[in-house]
C-alpha cells in the first residue's frame, strides 16, 4: 500500500537507500492510516511559555505543518487533514484573527514549490465566506496549481466546524427534497456524508490532537466516528517526527472492530 502513488518526499526516501530510518522505526508498511487528521493545538501556550506573544507561537507552528506533512508523506499516509481555524475561533482578539488569516499566505509563498515539486495535492475544507479574500485566494492558487498531483491529499480545515457544516448539509438536502429533486427516503449515510464539507474524502482512520486537550472542539463529529484517537501533550510547535510516529506506532496496534468481534 505504501508503494501505491506516494508524493515526492516518498519516493525519494524510496530511492536513497542510505537515509536512515530511525525516526520511522517499526513502523509497518501494510497498516498505514489512509486518513490522518490532526488537531493542532497549543500554540498559544507554547509563545507563553517562552515570554513570547501568542503570535509567535502560531509562527512557530506554521513549520510543524511543513515537518508533519513531510513525514506523513514518507511512510505513505494519503490524506492529511490540518485544522488550522475553527468557526469557533472568531471569537479571538481581532489582532490575533488577522494574523492567524495572513499564514496561509506565508505558508504558501514558502512552501508551494515544494508542495508542488512533491505530487502533493493542496485542499481546503472550511467556509471560504468570511474568510478575507488574500486569504481565499492563496489557498485557491495552492488548489488549482496541485490539483493534477497525485501524491498526498494535504487538507486545511479552515473556517471549519462541524455541527455547521452537518446543518448545511441538512439544510441542502431539505432543499433538494422540498424542490422534489430528492426523495427523502434516498437520503442514506453515504449521500449525508458527502454532502458535508469533506465531501468523498474517506473518513479519517486516526484522530491527533496536541497540547493534552482531549476533547474535538467541533472537529469532524461525522467523520470520526469510528477513528482512533492519540493524544499528547505537547504543543503544536514542538511536534516532531518522532512525535508523528509515535501516534502512527501506537495507531498499529490497536484492533478496530466496528463494532464487530
Ligand atoms: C492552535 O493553538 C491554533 C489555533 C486554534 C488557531 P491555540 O491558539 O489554540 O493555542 P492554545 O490552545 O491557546 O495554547
Ligand atoms: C481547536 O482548538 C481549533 C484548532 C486547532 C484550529 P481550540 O484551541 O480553538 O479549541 P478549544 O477552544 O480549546 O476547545
Ligand atoms: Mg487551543
Amino acid at each position: 500500500m505504501v508503494n501505491r502513488i506516494g508524493g515526492g518526499w516518498l519516493r525519494r526516501l524510496q530511492g536513497d537507500k542510505s537515509q536512515s530510518n530511525e525516526a520511522i522505526g517499526e513502523i509497518t508498511t501494510e497498516n498505514v492510516p489512509q486518513h490522518v487528521a490532526i488537531i493542532m493545538d497549543g500554540n498559544g501556550r507554547w509563545a507563553k511559555a517562552r515570554g513570547l506573544p501568542r503570535i509567535a507561537g502560531h509562527h512557530s507552528g506554521m513549520k510543524t505543518v511543513k515537518r508533519i506533512t513531510k513525514a506523513a508523506d514518507r511512510i505513505g499516509v494519503r490524506y492529511l487533514t490540518m485544522y488550522a481555524f475553527s468557526t469557533e475561533n472568531w471569537k479571538r482578539p481581532k489582532a490575533e484573527v488577522e494574523f492567524l488569516m495572513k499564514l496561509p499566505q506565508e505558508f504558501l509563498s514558502i512552501e508551494l514549490d515544494e508542495l508542488i515539486e512533491n505530487n502533493v495535492q493542496v485542499k481546503m475544507m472550511g467556509i471560504r465566506d468570511l474568510l478575507p479574500d488574500y486569504t481565499v485566494s492563496a489557498i485557491e492558487e495552492a488548489v488549482r496549481k496541485t490539483e493534477n498531483n497525485t501524491g498526498l491529499v494535504l487538507n486545511f480545515a479552515l473556517n471549519y466546524g462541524s455541527r455547521m457544516e452537518m446543518v448545511e448539509a441538512a439544510r441542502k438536502l431539505a432543499r433538494s427534497a422540498a424542490s422534489g429533486e430528492l426523495d427523502p427516503e434516498a437520503i442514506d449515510e453515504r449521500m449525508f456524508g458527502s454532502s458535508l464539507l469533506s465531501g468523498n474524502l474517506p473518513d479519517p482512520d486516526l484522530l491527533i490532537r496536541t497540547s493534552g486537550e482531549l476533547r474535538l472542539s467541533n472537529f469532524m463529529l461525522w467523520q470520526l466516528a469510528y477513528s482512533e484517537f492519540w493524544f499528547t501533550d505537547v504543543y503544536w510547535p514542538e511536534f516532531s517526527e518522532e512525535h508523528f510516529y509515535e501516534a502512527i506506532r501506537e495507531y498499529q496496534r490497536r484492533a478496530r472492530r466496528y463494532g464487530g468481534l
